[in-house]
This record gives C-alpha cells, structure tokens and sequence, in this order.
C-alpha cells in the first residue's frame, strides 16, 4: 500500500464481535501520530458487544447489524462503508464470516487476527486443540482476509511458548497481550511504514 503521512491517514472500520481489547489497542494506535490508519466506525453484529463502549469512549461512530439475513446486510455495510469513505477493515474478534462477494469488494484491504500460527488451528477453539496435541509453541497471526476461513496471505506471526501447566485461559491471556502489540505491527507493515 501507499506510503502515508499523518496527514493522509486511511480510514478505518473495526469489526467486533466481543470484547474489544484489540479494538481499543487498535484506537490508541490509531491515535498515534504515526500511525497510518484512523478508526472512524467501529462495526458489530451483537447488539450486547462488550467492545462497543468504546464507541462512546472515543467518539467513534458505531454501528451495528443484524446478520440474518447476510446478503441484505452486507449491501447495507458497503454502502455505509463507502459513505464513510472506508479504506481499511480490520477484524478484530469478530465472529461472523464474510462472504466471497463481500470480501472481492474489499480485496486486499482486510485484515484479521486469529490466535493460533497460521495455517494451523484454523477455526474456534484454538486453544483447547492447541493443548490437546500437546504443541509446545502457539502464538497469533494478522493476515489478509480471503475466502477461504483463516487462510489469506500472513502479514505478521508472533510465537509464545507453552508451559506444562498452561490452560486454555492462560494460553489466551498469553496470546492476547501479543495481538496488541501484532496488530498494530501488521499495520504498519501492510503500509511500508
Ligand atoms: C482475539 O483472541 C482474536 O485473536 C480472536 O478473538 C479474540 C478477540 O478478543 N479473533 P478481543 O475482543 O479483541 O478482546
């Protein structure tokens, strides 16, 4: 992508699901002077998202969809995506999968974050298959988002190790504290910055 000044910063859509911790990383980054990117919607599915307070919090424009019926709602999305002038998506715990058409609209400008080293452990649960087999690395990936679930092109991956007693809990909180820092890495990255 182009080089990018803070006077030309892209702006951005956040798609959440849940709690968000990546969603306020991801406003504080935003934030920074140097940062390419700033988040002006933030995007969810679940009306009762944790993560949405930081809407108000940061005077952020939020939105929010009803997935029943996709194909309706992802016209809808494009066309508030375009009236916000939208460059960049970044999904961050959001737990819907967007479809092939949506995605082609989009190509190459959205990203995701999954807890797991990409390709493996695609998918939920991460966590518990991770430790089921016994691995002694996890970690976290961003990558491109194609349409195919957990599969675009990998940006950034951070390993962590697994001690004897890690639980799914531990691992996760493990993993999470490396996603702040991954997230806003990818990002830069994706800019040549
Ligand atoms: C993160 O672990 C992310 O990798 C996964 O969902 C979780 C979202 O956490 N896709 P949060 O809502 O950003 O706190």
């Amino acid at each position: 992508m182009e080089k990018l000044t803070g006077a030309n910063k892209i702006n951005s859509a956040v798609f959440i699901s849940g709690k968000g911790s990546n969603l306020k990383n991801l406003i504080n980054f935003s934030l920074n002077k140097n940062s390419p990117i700033r988040v002006s919607l933030i995007l969810s599915n679940k009306y009762d998202a944790k993560g949405l307070r930081y809407a108000k919090k940061y005077r952020i424009k939020k939105k929010i969809y009803n997935f029943k019926n996709q194909i309706k709602v992802e016209k809808k999305i494009l066309k508030d995506l375009n009236t916000n002038k939208i460059g960049l998506i970044c999904l961050a715990g959001f737990m819907k999968i967007l479809s092939k058409n949506f995605i082609a609209k989009f190509k190459g400008k959205i990203l995701n974050i999954h807890p797991s080293l990409l390709p493996k452990y695609k998918g939920l649960y991460t966590h518990e298959r991770v430790l089921q087999n016994r691995e002694k690395v996890s970690g976290c990936t961003v990558h491109l988002v194609s349409a195919k679930l957990d599969s675009g092109k990998i940006i950034l991956q951070k390993k962590v190790k697994i001690r004897k007693k890690e639980t799914p809990k531990s691992l996760a909180k493990k993993i999470l504290i490396q996603e702040h820092r991954l997230y806003p890495k990818a990002i830069l990255k994706i800019f040549n910055l």
